[in-house]
């Protein structure tokens, strides 16, 4: 997996892309990192929305999973292909578990934002009608269970458990040397974990 600090300006920007599970945190996380770093934040889920015309949960109803993870791909192609400015960009939480959409983002850094599912679960019942894949607890643990090993090929892992936003974001520009990056002189890559499964789950 071709991720060294040298390729992150290749495009013609810079991003950095938050993966995780529904409720881990990825848009709260995304929006302190990119206002620490003063890059633009991209939730990719709005991005499918804007371009669909519809809500997620329509998207789902209308066209089903299939249709939504078609929908999810042509928005990250768009956006990996036209980024001008220097980005974090939140995915949604099946985005990474996708074989194709690992592979557009394949020059990118990624960071899991990993947390007990436990907690996702409780987490995400605040907001449950807006998660068309959040339906019983034993459905979330199973699925959980079926895409981490996919975003355990994330660039950086970090541990979220008992950690605001903040101290989250402060972890991952620290972890990447975002900072450095950006002065221009990254002292040493990031951990890369070798990306050798291109299967997928829903
Ligand atoms: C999905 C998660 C959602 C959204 C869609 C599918 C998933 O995003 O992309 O409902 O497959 O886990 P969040 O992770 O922001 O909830």
């Amino acid at each position: 997996m071709g991720c060294g600090l040298a390729s992150w300006s290749a495009m013609g920007a810079r991003a950095v892309f938050l993966i995780g599970f529904m409720a881990s945190g990825k848009s709260s996380v995304g929006r302190e990192l990119a206002r620490r770093l003063h890059w633009d934040f991209v939730d990719l889920d709005a991005r499918i929305e804007a371009r669909e015309r519809q809500t997620v949960p329509e998207i789902f109803r209308d066209h089903g999973e299939p249709g939504f993870r078609t929908a999810e791909t042509a928005a990250l192609l768009e956006l990996t292909q036209s980024l001008e400015q220097d980005s974090v960009v939140a995915l949604g939480g099946g985005a990474f578990a996708q074989g194709r959409n690992r592979e557009l983002l394949r020059s990118w850094p990624s960071v899991f934002l990993e947390a007990p599912v436990d907690e996702l679960w409780q987490r995400s019942s605040e907001d449950k009608e807006i998660r068309p894949l959040r339906k019983d607890r034993e459905q979330f643990t199973r699925l959980y269970a079926e895409r981490l090993p996919f975003y355990r090929q994330a660039t950086l892992v970090v541990e979220t458990s008992g950690k605001d936003p903040a101290s989250i974001g402060a972890e991952i520009e620290a972890a990447l040397q975002l900072s450095g990056v950006k002065a221009g002189s990254p002292s040493s890559a990031p951990r890369v974990l070798k990306q050798e499964d291109h299967g997928e789950v829903g």
